[in-house]
């Protein structure tokens, strides 16, 4: 699990922002379903961006991916009081790695280790849990390793590998939202989430 800090500008960050708002703030916050990995966000899909923004996720395939990378950009905004529990990228639609970039507003996202004996995503079967686009294996805190993880605002994560497969990975309601023992406010957000290919 890596962080870059500052990994855009507060201007790249504005005109990311207001490449994603026109579409976005007609969507409504979806809080429905109790079972559900996210609360309180609404989202979508981007494949084609305005030049400048284009050249700010280059970096990120350059960064993160090796070059290697979906077309599709997830886009996700999630409300002030919304939040993403605990739960692993199903190895279905998602390969070794994620990336996120992080807008408005800062976050602590934990990670927290699954039990491989009692959780192993496999093809074989189709299930609802099997084939949902993301998983929730329980994620114990005792005796266990977990970490949190400060994502600043303007900053990109990029999750491979272990810290993908065998970690959970959530971001902690505002209400939790500490670092460090310190309060880390956390109001609207939205994350630039990039994939590469199972
Ligand atoms: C997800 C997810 C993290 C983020 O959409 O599966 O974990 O940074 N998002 O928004
Ligand atoms: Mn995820």
């Amino acid at each position: 699990m890596r962080i870059v800090p500052d990994f855009i500008s507060e201007a790249e960050e504005k005109q990311l922002h207001e490449e994603i708002e026109p579409y976005m703030s007609r969507l409504r916050y979806e809080f429905d379903h109790w079972d559900d990995a996210i609360h309180g966000f609404r989202e979508t899909e981007r494949k084609k961006w305005y030049p400048k923004n284009r050249e700010l996720l280059e970096r990120v395939r350059e960064v993160a991916f090796n070059g290697a990378i979906m077309p599709y950009v997830h886009i996700l905004d999630l409300a002030a009081d919304g939040v993403i529990k605990p739960h692993v990228d199903s190895v279905r639609y998602c390969g070794n790695t994620i990336s996120g970039i992080s807008l408005l507003s800062d976050s602590v996202m934990r990670l927290v280790r699954i039990d491989p004996q009692k959780y192993q995503q496999n093809g074989s079967s189709d299930s609802a849990e099997d084939t949902a686009y993301r998983q929730q294996p329980a994620a114990l805190l005792e005796n266990n390793f977990y970490a949190d993880l400060l994502l600043p605002r303007r900053s990109l994560y990029i999750m491979s590998h272990t810290a993908r497969y065998n970690f959970t990975h959530e971001i902690l309601a505002n209400e939790h939202s500490k670092f460090l023992g310190n309060p880390v406010p956390k109001t609207r957000r939205i994350s630039i989430i990039c994939r590469n290919e199972p």
